[in-house]
């Protein structure tokens, strides 16, 4: 496979931007060779500089759930786009996003549009340390918020302990505040609620962890976490920046039939401009400046052309067996595939929910829990560069998972069964 083109963009980036990339988990650290510099992307495809072409499976970590350029999304962005940019005065498109949304999600009466998955967490958390009046939250293991400064945390040493900062540049006393459990794990809840209740103001999960590979909870552990922070008055956090509008229209809350407190959107939500959201129940969001304490602001908060994105794909997404149809596809990839690996006694297997999966290079019926992943990521590594030169790609980390979209019609997916048995071949061969 000729990457002249990428090697030759990649050094020249590497002047420009930290690592040559402007988003860390683009870089090829850990796979082979330059980063791909993407020239364009059509239906379930993307072209590289040089040319080569992929079935891609990575849809921009998640937002492109109709694929790319899809002609309803690209047609209400071009036409929008003649009206202007950004006004930083309210247009009706953003009532029209928020009204396909809030018609359709029993969860939160009122949103607020920001620009980033991470600004959505961001703010969430405020509203959630503004109405509570307290101040630690709760994290799990092996979900991922975003760069929030005080979701950069990793667990310290002993059971609900306090946090300690996972990036340098994050205060000690800002990670003091966040208190790291690990998933899946009722008895650390438990003590955690036992010794913390009275300073939480919320639990913040990603209802499907999806940043640390797939890690699948039990639905009787999200329950537990509801019942105690109802019992004591801690607002329930779910972070739906990837599960919402991708496992169904209102995210894992609907799939699961769980009422969380709060909640954050991004990715599928701005149809692949940046959006992201937050939302909660009126009694919530009247916290939210201008009408309550809470400040939270944004220049391009709300911005027509993104909004104008996310009307349309959302409103594909609001069809009728919309996500059945996502998922049976899905399966119908995912599903040959495991029975390829076990008929050869592969140590692999593809764990999926909706039209999420994740390579697993293991033989566990199930991974709940961050720590039951192996830390040897060299197969992933292999398999990247066997399925890079079968014409598929998927994101450069064996944590990531990948995404089926609208457009991965059975026919493609069949070709992706074919190259994904064949790179099995190769990496276990
Ligand atoms: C669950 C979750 N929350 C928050 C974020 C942050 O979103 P963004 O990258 O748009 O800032 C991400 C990004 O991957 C995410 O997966």
């Amino acid at each position: 496979m000729k990457r002249s083109n990428s090697e030759k963009l990649y050094e020249t980036a590497k002047n420009f931007f930290p690592g040559g990339v402007n988003s860390p988990v683009r870089a090829f650290k850990a796979v082979e060779g330059a980063p791909l510099f993407i020239k364009k992307g059509q239906g379930p495809y993307i072209w590289d500089e040089d040319d080569n072409k992929f079935i891609d499976f990575c849809c921009s970590f998640g937002p492109l759930i109709l694929g790319h350029n899809h002609p309803e999304v690209y047609d209400n962005i071009t036409e929008n786009l003649q009206n202007g940019t950004s006004f930083g005065a309210p247009t009706k498109l953003e009532n029209e996003l928020a009204e396909i949304i809030l018609s359709r999600n029993p969860y939160i009466d009122k949103i607020r549009f920001v620009s980033s998955g991470t600004e959505a967490v961001m703010s969430g958390i405020r509203l959630a340390r503004g109405y509570t009046g307290k101040n630690k939250i709760i994290k799990f293991d092996g979900c991922y918020h975003g760069h929030v400064d005080s979701l950069l945390v990793k667990a310290g040493s002993g059971l609900a302990t306090f946090g300690e900062s996972s990036s340098a540049g994050v205060p000690e006393n800002v990670a003091a505040d966040t208190i790291v459990i690990p998933l899946n794990d009722e008895s650390a809840l438990e003590a955690c609620f036992d010794k913390y209740k009275d300073e939480l103001a919320c639990a913040i999960i990603e209802p499907i962890p999806a940043n640390n590979g797939l890690l699948l909870q039990e639905k009787s552990f999200l329950l537990k976490l509801r019942e105690l922070c109802t019992d004591n008055n801690v607002l329930l956090f779910f972070d739906e920046v990837i599960s919402g509008f991708r496992v169904a229209f209102s995210g894992a809350a609907e799939y699961y039939q769980i009422t969380p407190d709060i909640v954050s959107y991004g990715k599928i939500i701005g149809g692949g401009l940046p959006v992201g959201a937050y939302g909660a129940k009126n009694h919530i969001m009247k916290s939210v400046s201008p009408d309550g304490p809470v400040y939270q602001a944004g220049t391009l908060s709300g911005n027509p052309v993104a909004m104008s994105a996310g009307i349309a794909q959302l409103t594909v997404c609001a069809q009728k067996e919309f996500y059945e149809d996502q998922e049976k596809r899905t399966k119908g990839m995912v599903e040959p595939i495991n029975a390829y690996a076990k008929e050869k006694g592969y140590t692999f297997e593809i764990f999926t929910v909706g039209s999420i999966f994740w390579l697993a290079f293991s033989d566990k019926l199930a991974i709940r829990r961050a720590d039951e992943i192996g830390n040897d990521m060299t197969p992933f590594k292999n398999l990247h560069k066997a399925l890079l030169e079968r014409g598929v790609y998927v994101g450069p980390s064996g944590y990531e998972v990948g995404f089926v979209s609208l457009v991965h019609s059975e026919e493609v997916l069949e070709n992706a069964v074919e190259a994904f048995c064949s790179a099995l071949d190769e990496v276990f061969g």
